[in-house]
């Protein structure tokens, strides 16, 4: 699929080159390319700004039969993100041309500020995720993805990188794999159809997998896990996940909130507040993809992913404002609103992982709040944690994938707003204020001493208007930032 070659252009192969060019700086070094820009250059319709394009046919000096030009703009402006994007960009033009293959030139001159193998990879990651439409639920399939994307490299590049482009292949399919689960309706994903997807694709990886069915819950004693699932005909289900490669030492656990649908509950949402609620089982759908990645990948890691999944419905068996559950480490938590049930699903989870695989680290990834949507808008992600160290390693790990993560504070004395007058802990705030905090403070009440971070996506796992490299629905977010945090973990 993706494949790097340093081919000369004169014999060149493939039909489509495409260019990406700099409005003020040169930032290519390959002769051939550097004229055919000078040529587009000429052109008064064509600078180099941002989004300009220019389409040349049939230029004597070059074999493709079309050659396409496309502006980045001003090289400050030309980061990872900006050649994810061009790449991202230069396949869709591609497939709206209905062609199968393209040949992107990266520019490798010595004024480009980002290091050639970051350049490498984001374009990759660009052009890989950009090739990717869900077009399962339509009847007219209107775009075919490319086959092939070639990379145009210097010479020596071609070995230097050779193990890349496989990589990025193997990280991206699996940000298509979460994309595609989080896009599902959620007729189509309840959680035994869920549960059953995640093991058939998990066990192909040959990962340790089990699974715990509502009976076995119950026996087990996950009291708020089960409140969640009480009120829907799917009945709940806890994943655990294991890849345990044979002389890793230390236990890394990711914990991903698996909502299949939240209506709210019998704290019913209003309209407007449902309807993207499908995608409230983003967190396990990036743990599960991290999971099953990382066998693909062969880390030398061991990785265990915890997916509490269960459906938020109201009905005559569901849980009531109000009511007491016990969880599965023997607290017990004031329901004061059912809508608040990741966090009930979630510290089932944390304490179940914690006792079980007594892991090194533990990070969980949940649409926990609205409230971290009014902090940090739609595109970046909350990160609570108390260990300094995590919290940058995830934030750093966030910034070169361009997931991005904020860290927000967890202060001691915002834990009174979460007393319950009736049991140890009550499940939402009694201020309206700062729930993104409260919200993380709960988990942290259940995460004992383990190095533990929360990572808060409910902005930006999802998007309702796609982009260069991901199309409306999920986004996969977390995949890419897991796999490169796991590596330095
Ligand atoms: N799944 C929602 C959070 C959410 C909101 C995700 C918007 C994605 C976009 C969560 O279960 C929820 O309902 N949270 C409540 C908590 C409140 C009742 C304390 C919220 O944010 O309003
Ligand atoms: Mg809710
Ligand atoms: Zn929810």
């Amino acid at each position: 699929m993706l494949n790097l070659t340093s081919v000369d252009l004169k014999k060149v192969k493939t039909e489509t080159l495409i260019i990406p060019v700099c409005e003020d700086k040169t930032i290519h070094d390959n002769q051939a390319i550097s004229l055919l820009i000078k040529k587009a250059k000429q052109l008064k319709e064509f600078t180099g700004k941002k989004n300009d394009e220019v389409i040349f046919y049939d230029l004597e000096e070059i074999k493709a039969k079309r050659v396409m030009f496309l502006g980045l703009g001003k090289l400050e402006k030309i980061d990872p993100e900006a050649l994810r994007a061009f790449a991202g960009r230069a396949v869709k033009k591609c497939m709206k041309t209905n062609l199968s293959e393209v040949l992107l030139a990266v520019p490798c001159g010595k004024n480009m500020k980002t290091e050639i193998a970051s350049a490498l990879e984001a374009m990759m990651e660009g052009a890989f995720l950009g090739n990717h439409i869900f077009d399962k639920y339509k009847k007219e399939k209107k775009l075919k993805p490319l086959k092939k994307i070639y990379l145009l490299v210097k010479d020596d590049m071609v070995k230097k990188y050779d193990l890349l482009p496989a990589r990025v292949e193997t990280v991206c399919a699996g940000t298509i794999l979460a994309r595609e689960w989080v896009s599902t309706p959620s007729n189509d994903k309840k959680p035994e159809q869920f549960t059953k997807s995640i093991v058939t694709l998990a066990e192909r990886e040959k990962l340790k997998v089990s699974v715990l069915n509502e009976k076995e819950l119950k026996q087990k004693k996950f009291g708020a896990m089960l409140a969640v699932g009480a009120g829907s005909n799917s009945k709940a289900r806890m994943v655990a996940l294991e890849y345990s490669p044979k002389d890793a030492k230390n236990t890394i656990a990711l914990v991903g909130k698996g909502v299949t649908f939240d209506s709210g509950g019998i704290n019913l949402k209003t309209p407007g507040s449902m309807e993207d609620m499908k995608t409230d089982m983003s967190g396990a759908a990036a743990v599960a993809a991290t999971l099953i990645t990382a066998a693909k990948l062969k880390l030398n890691v061991k990785v265990v992913g915890v997916i509490p999944i269960v459906e938020n419905m109201p009905s005559g068996s569901a849980s009531r404002p109000g009511d007491v559950v016990k969880s599965y480490d023997g607290k017990t938590v004031e329901i004061g609103n059912t809508d608040a049930e990741g966090r009930l699903i979630l510290i089932d989870a944390l304490s179940f992982c914690i006792k079980k695989y007594k892991p090194h680290t533990i990070i969980d990834i949940a649409t926990l709040t609205g409230a971290c949507v009014i902090a940090l808008g739609e595109k970046i992600a909350g990160v609570f944690s108390f260990d300094d160290e995590l919290a940058k390693a995830i934030e750093l790990s966030g910034k070169k994938t361009h997931e991005r993560c904020w860290r927000l504070p967890m202060p001691d004395d915002y834990k009174k707003l979460l007393k319950s007058d009736l049991a140890d802990i009550n499940n939402i705030s009694s201020s309206r204020w700062g729930g993104a905090i409260t919200g993380a403070l709960f988990l942290s009440e259940f995460a004992g001493d383990a190095r533990w971070a929360h990572i808060d996506i409910a902005g930006p796992a999802s998007i309702k208007k796609g982009h260069e490299y991901c199309g409306a629905g999920g986004t996969g977010f977390g995949v890419r930032l897991f796999c490169d945090l796991l590596d330095k973990l």
